[in-house]
């Protein structure tokens, strides 16, 4: 199966899965990168690695909608058949969201439902919560909404800050984003409702 992951930054969860790609963690490849930004340092990896990039300027595009026409045109050539958010900085229109149901994933830095939204770690540490961690989930029209996949925790401590909270946190996304990929690529999810089941083989 073709894998595409769509970044607009960093690209550390890129490098989480191209890592377990070439290890043979997950049995499959990764045939596109997308980018909403030109700068994204996630780009400079996947060029590291060989795998193709795709740049798309929103303000190049009249709506959201025609904008996701055009990635999912350049998925489909490349029989993309699971679609990665790694730091993708977009709403996903409901175009997007019917042509790849249940094949769109997304990692968010928080214990969903809780602290949705651009800044989850900052705004769970704020909250005074004693855990927090990251999230795989399907994406569907609402923001950080769909089914649940994987979840895990991570203890705040008394002096965390931001910095601290996030860098414990990412080491578990890195951790979680590769497992949910490799999950899907087997064939080992299965999504009932908000559930998502998970068979052994
Ligand atoms: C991660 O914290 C992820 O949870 C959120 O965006 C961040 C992306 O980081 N959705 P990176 O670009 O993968 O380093």
């Amino acid at each position: 199966m073709n894998i595409a992951v769509l970044c607009s930054g960093n690209g550390s969860n890129l490098q989480a899965i191209i890592d377990a790609v070439e290890s043979g963690y997950i049995k499959s490849r990764i045939a596109l990168v997308v980018s909403d930004n030109k700068n994204a340092f996630a780009l400079e990896r996947a060029k590291k690695a060989g795998i193709e990039t795709l740049i798309l300027n929103p303000k190049d595009f009249k709506s959201r909608e025609d904008f996701d026409k055009e990635i999912v045109r350049e998925l489909k050539k490349k029989d993309v058949g699971l679609v990665v958010l790694a730091g993708f900085m977009r709403l996903m229109s409901s175009y997007f969201v019917k042509e790849y149901k249940d094949r769109i994933m997304n990692i968010h830095p928080a214990l969903l439902p809780s602290f949705k939204g651009t800044h989850g770690i900052k705004d769970a540490l704020e909250y005074g919560v004693r855990v927090t961690g990251p999230t795989v989930h399907f994406v569907d029209d609402k923001l950080d909404h769909g089914a649940i996949i994987l979840q895990r925790t991570v203890e705040v401590k008394d002096d965390d800050t931001e910095e601290t909270l996030l860098e414990r946190v990412h080491a578990e996304e890195h951790k979680i984003y590769p497992e949910a990929v490799k999950l899907f690529v087997e064939g080992r999810l299965k999504v009932e409702g908000r559930r998502v089941k998970i068979s052994n083989q």
